[in-house]
């Protein structure tokens, strides 16, 4: 008898989410964890932010309705998050539909692609986050990579975007990263990005951009006016906006997909993705999209919550600093000063990265990614010290 589930291709363990198995499996008291990408304060908590805890406070005490959102998602949310970004009403052609996090957003945006052009191939710079690739992978789109560096000044390369453009065909889709680019926290400076989306529009390729570090590298206000001026750059860009990071909702899977539809589509767009959404896993969650619409419909409350994203900020940036004075000069950790959000990519080779984890119980992705926000003042000297011993080891 023929058993269904016999030859099943067991794929690799995920290149994030495996290392904080590794870690919770390390005994060793002084371990430390710079793997997913998760803001932790300097005693290595994730805890709720202040504002969410007011939220989720008063949504306990209203106590609404339990019945289901619209395919669509949670009308306070999108309305809320729609006004951040515009800072006021968002125009009339933007479209918009409540995301199972970032990842879903980037599932929704392709499947929303592929729908309109079953033969499109998906181009991005290479680093970039894993699941850009394993979405492409499950949607059967072919993706067609390209540096994202200029190999010698080792830092993201306008030219090499426009060569990839003029190698892609209309029809395609571009994946942008929003500002804090991961895994390299090196991004384009914010005019070149938006040249990009015109230059993309130009070629008759759509650009996808993936935003979820935002606030966490530059002044809220400046991110979200570089988003807002990509999205409305040419018709169809398509952005996604996860609220994991900025909002430490990771658990609760939540955030915003936004089409410029450019006009009358407009409808039809929405109607795909809420068709989509529907047959993937019917309709949104709840919980985050009313912690986010209370926050954001409420003065009080977004003004905490923005102080403590700047908090955020300035602790990694501290960080930042204090690992350059630390490496006193070591080329490794060159460009940490200089990069923005909770990422740097250490030229490290999956060896040492194994034998930091082996020898000195420092757990982070294997292409040298390390998420800043693992360490504190306590922790850093014995980082920086680990990292360059490895090193001149090899
Ligand atoms: C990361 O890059 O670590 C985060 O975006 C989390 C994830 O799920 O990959």
């Amino acid at each position: 008898m023929i058993r269904l589930f016999e030859d099943l291709q067991v794929p690799p363990p995920d290149a994030l989410h495996g290392i904080g198995q590794a870690f919770s499996a390390d005994a060793r008291h002084d371990k430390l964890d710079l793997g997913i990408g998760v803001y932790r304060d300097e005693l290595g908590r994730c805890s709720a932010m202040p504002a969410v805890k007011q939220a989720e406070l008063k949504l306990a005490i209203d106590s609404g309705s339990k019945a289901y959102l619209p395919t669509r998602g949670h009308s306070v949310f999108l309305d809320g998050m729609e006004g951040l970004l515009f800072d006021g009403k968002a125009p009339p052609e933007i479209a918009s539909i409540q995301t199972v996090g970032g990842t879903g957003g980037i599932y929704l945006a392709l499947e929303l692609a592929r729908r309109a052009n079953p033969s499109l191939t998906v181009h991005f710079g290479m680093p970039s986050w894993p699941n850009h690739g394993a979405i492409c992978g499950h949607l059967g789109l072919p993706a067609r990579t390209f540096a994202y560096y200029d190999p010698e000044l080792q830092l993201p390369s306008l030219d090499s975007h426009l060569e990839a453009l003029s190698a892609a065909m209309p029809g395609d889709i571009l994946i942008l990263h929003g500002p804090c680019h991961n895994p390299t926290g090196r991004d384009l400076p914010p005019h070149h990005m938006v040249t990009l989306v015109a230059a993309a529009y130009e070629r008759g390729v759509t650009c996808l951009i993936d935003a979820a570090y935002y606030g966490l590298g530059n002044r809220l206000d400046n991110d979200l006016e570089l988003l807002r001026n990509m999205l409305v750059a040419a018709p169809d860009v398509m952005l996604v906006m996860s609220a994991s990071k900025a909002f430490g909702l990771y658990r609760d899977r939540i955030g915003i997909l936004l089409v410029n539809t450019g006009s009358a589509v407009g409808e039809d767009v929405v109607s795909v993705l809420g068709n989509i959404a529907r047959t993937t896993y019917s309709v949104p969650a709840a919980h985050g999209a009313e912690v986010i619409g209370a926050i954001l419909s409420d003065q009080t409350m977004t003004s905490t919550w923005l102080c403590e994203l700047d908090v955020m900020r300035k602790r990694i940036r501290r960080l930042r600093m204090q690992i350059a004075e630390l490496a006193n000069g070591s080329p490794l950790f060159e460009h940490v000063p200089t990069e923005k959000g909770i990422f740097s990519l250490l030229p490290l080779s999956p060896e040492q990265v194994g034998r930091l984890a082996r020898d000195n119980a420092i757990y982070m992705a294997a292409n040298g990614r390390i998420n800043l926000a693992g360490l504190n003042d306590a922790t850093a000297s014995r980082f920086v010290e680990a990292v360059i011993k490895q090193v001149n080891r090899s």
